[in-house]
């Protein structure tokens, strides 16, 4: 396979392919945290998130949310479709925890009365910096109507996720997505939705089965990754 290396992020590597407006991602092992000033490895990590979002984006799919997948091709490689990223991290959370419960000074775990939908301008020079819709407009990353499908999108991803996860038993606390717009200025889910990019506590003993066990050196990784699979293949 002719390896053309387009970008590389901290969790993965994309590279083109022989087919027009079609990239292959190739998920690391890395996990970072702190914006990549803390980094350590672990073997299978790549797998894991590379499976995990591969049947999430499927699921997703036939629930009608169309993203920039396209199929998984290996342990630890997908097919997506070509996409120019909107440079916006978008978080919904459903419970308060991480940086808002500091922010607000709320504890971690209490509910929110309805989805909390967020904005975070990604720059990592300035650390990914909460930002509000004036501010989006203001930096020209997404117009109005671009702004208003990313907030329902999010909210129909919401919708789906939380109802697969409590399948598996699992609190979908928060998470973070991206979108892209492909080449006919159509808005697609896009990057990945792994224990990576979402808080996931077990329902009957809030034990956390993601990210947050290696951000606050609480847990195995690896570990609590495979779990989280494991539950995953048994509801899609
Ligand atoms: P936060 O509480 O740190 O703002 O994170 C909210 C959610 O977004 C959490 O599920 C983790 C996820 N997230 C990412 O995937 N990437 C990031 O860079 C950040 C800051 C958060």
């Amino acid at each position: 396979m002719v390896a053309n290396l387009l970008y590389e992020g901290k969790a993965k590597r994309l590279f083109s392919t022989e087919q027009d407006g079609v990239l292959r991602v190739a998920y690391k092992d890395d996990a970072t945290a702190l914006n990549g000033e803390r980094k350590e490895s672990f073997a299978s990590k790549g797998r894991l998130n590379n499976e995990i979002t591969s049947r999430i984006f499927t699921y997703l799919n036939d629930a009608g949310i169309k993203s920039h997948f396209v199929e998984q091709i290996s342990d630890t490689e997908q097919l997506v479709r070509s996409v120019e990223i909107i440079p916006l991290e978008v978080v919904v959370r459903n419970v308060i925890a991480g940086s808002l419960a500091k922010r607000l000074g709320v504890p971690e775990g209490t509910p929110t009365k309805q989805p909390i939908v967020e904005f975070y301008y990604k720059e990592d020079a300035l650390n990914d910096p909460f930002i509000n819709d004036a501010h989006v407009l203001y930096l020209e990353a997404a117009t109005e109507d671009e702004i208003a499908i990313l907030k329902a999108s999010a909210l129909a991803v919401n919708d789906a996720l939380k109802e697969m996860f409590a399948k598996m038993n699992i609190t979908l606390i928060d998470f973070k997505l991206e979108f892209g717009r492909d080449k006919d200025g159509n808005i697609l889910l896009a990057d990945e939705i792994s224990p990576d990019t979402c808080r996931l506590w077990d329902r009957d003993t809030n034990a956390k089965l993601d990210k947050d066990v290696f951000r606050r050196n609480i847990g195995n990784l690896t570990a609590v990754y495979e779990e989280v699979l494991k539950r995953l293949k048994e509801v899609v």
